[in-house]
C-alpha cells in the first residue's frame, strides 16, 4: 500500500496528531502471516481516552527515534518505535535515515484499562502518514486515512481501528471493501450512534502477558479454529444489529466475547487469567441490575481486568447512579467516556 512512497529522501517536518482509544465489542485475538488478523472485528473509537503526539522528522546519519511522555523521556517506547521503523525498511528503505522526536501525553492514566498502544500508534501513524503526503503531495487525499490505518496495523493491531471515529471494522469478512490490511469505518442505526463506556478500573497493575503474547499462544491453542469461527459468527450478528439498532443482540455478544476472550487465555496451553476477583463480582453485579431493571447495560473487557460498561447515552441517568452508588466500591477509579469522532490534527 505505502510502495509509492519506497523512493522518497527525509525533508524536515513536523506535525501533530490527536487520536483516541477503541474498545472492541468483537475481538481481534489471534493473528496469521505479518499483523494480520485471524477474524473480524468491530470497535467504538471513544472520545476523551486521547494520545496527542507532536512529532519531527529530520534526516539523519542512521535511524534514531528520542520519545519524551509526558515531557519525560521514555525511551522504552522510544525503542518500540524505532524498531517499528525499521520494520517498514523493506517497503520504504529511506526511513534508515530519519531522526524522529516524539512529545506524547495521554488523558488517560497508564494501566486504566483503556489500551494505549491504540491511540498513542495510531497518533504517530497519522503523524507518518502527513510526512509521507507531505513529501509526495500529489497522494491520493482520499487515501490518507487508509494508509494511516495500513501504517497502523502494522504497529499494533487495534490501532488501525482508531483511524476513524464512531465504529469501526477491521479484517475480511462479507462486508464490501473489507480488509486484513486496513480498517474501515461502519455506518450503524441512529439509536447505537451514542452510546457510553464506563470503564471500571479493577486493577492498574501491570498486566503479566502483553497482548502480543496472548496473540502468540494461540498458535498452539486446542481451541482456536473454533474460536476463530466463533468470533467471525459474532461479527455477522453484530454488525446486523449495530444496523438494526438492537441493542440486546449487540449487548449478549459483547459480553460473549469478553468471556471469550478470557476463555481463551485461561485454557491456552501455557494457561494465564488477567481476571481479579473484582471483575467476575462486577459481570454479575452487571447481569443482576439488567434482569432486575431491564435496562441495556452491558460489559466487556479487553486483555485486562478492567470493566467497560456499554449503555446507550439515553438511559444514562439511571444506569449512571447504579455504577456510581453500587460499583464504585470494587473499583480503583471510573472513567466515563463515549463514542468519538476519530482523530484530528492539532
Ligand atoms: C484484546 O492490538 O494490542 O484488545 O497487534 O500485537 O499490538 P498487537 O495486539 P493488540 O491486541 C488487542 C487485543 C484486544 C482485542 C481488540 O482490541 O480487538
Amino acid at each position: 500500500m505505502i510502495q509509492s512512497f519506497a523512493h522518497l529522501s527525509p525533508l524536515p517536518f513536523e506535525t501533530c496528531w490527536t487520536s483516541p482509544a477503541n474498545i472492541a465489542f468483537v475481538k481481534y485475538w489471534g493473528k496469521k502471516g505479518h499483523q494480520l488478523p485471524a477474524n473480524p472485528s468491530v470497535s467504538l473509537t471513544l472520545k476523551e481516552c486521547v494520545t496527542t503526539s507532536k512529532v519531527t522528522f529530520l534526516a539523519g546519519e542512521k535511524l534514531s527515534v528520542e520519545l519524551n511522555l509526558e515531557g519525560t523521556r521514555k525511551d522504552s517506547f522510544g525503542i518500540k518505535i524505532e524498531n517499528y521503523l525499521r520494520s517498514l525498511e523493506t517497503m520504504i528503505p529511506w526511513v534508515k535515515n530519519l531522526k524522529v522526536k516524539i512529545d506524547t501525553s495521554n488523558t488517560f492514566p497508564h494501566g486504566a484499562g483503556i489500551a494505549s498502544s491504540a491511540s498513542g500508534l495510531s497518533a504517530f501513524a497519522l503523524a507518518l502518514t502527513d510526512y509521507l503526503y507531505f513529501m509526495k503531495p500529489d497522494s491520493d487525499p482520499a487515501l490518507f486515512h487508509r494508509q494511516a490505518s495500513f501504517l497502523a496495523r502494522l504497529a499494533s493491531g487495534s490501532a488501525c481501528r482508531s483511524v476513524y471515529g464512531g465504529f469501526v471494522t477491521w479484517g475480511m469478512s462479507h462486508l464490501e471493501g473489507s480488509s486484513d490490511e486496513y480498517a474501515c469505518p461502519l455506518e450503524v442505526h441512529p439509536e447505537l450512534s451514542h452510546l457510553l463506556d464506563s470503564v471500571v478500573v479493577v486493577s492498574d497493575q501491570e498486566k503479566k502477558v502483553s497482548s502480543r503474547e496472548g496473540h502468540a499462544r494461540l498458535n498452539e491453542h486446542f481451541f482456536a479454529e473454533a474460536r476463530y469461527a466463533q468470533a467471525k459468527n459474532h461479527f455477522r450478528k453484530a454488525i446486523d444489529a449495530l444496523k438494526a439498532g438492537d441493542m440486546e443482540v449487540v449487548g449478549s455478544i459483547l459480553e460473549a466475547e469478553a468471556l471469550s476472550l478470557h476463555a481463551m487465555m485461561m485454557t491456552s496451553p501455557d494457561s494465564f487469567t488477567l481476571l481479579k476477583p473484582n471483575s467476575l463480582l462486577l459481570m454479575d453485579m452487571v447481569r443482576t441490575f439488567r434482569e432486575e431493571t431491564k435496562l441495556p447495560l452491558y460489559f466487556t473487557l479487553d486483555a485486562g481486568p478492567n470493566l467497560h460498561l456499554i449503555y446507550p447515552y439515553s438511559h444514562r441517568n439511571k444506569i449512571e447512579t447504579f455504577i456510581n452508588n453500587e460499583l464504585t466500591p470494587l473499583s480503583q477509579r471510573i472513567i466515563t467516556d463515549s463514542r468519538g469522532e476519530g482523530p484530528q490534527k492539532c
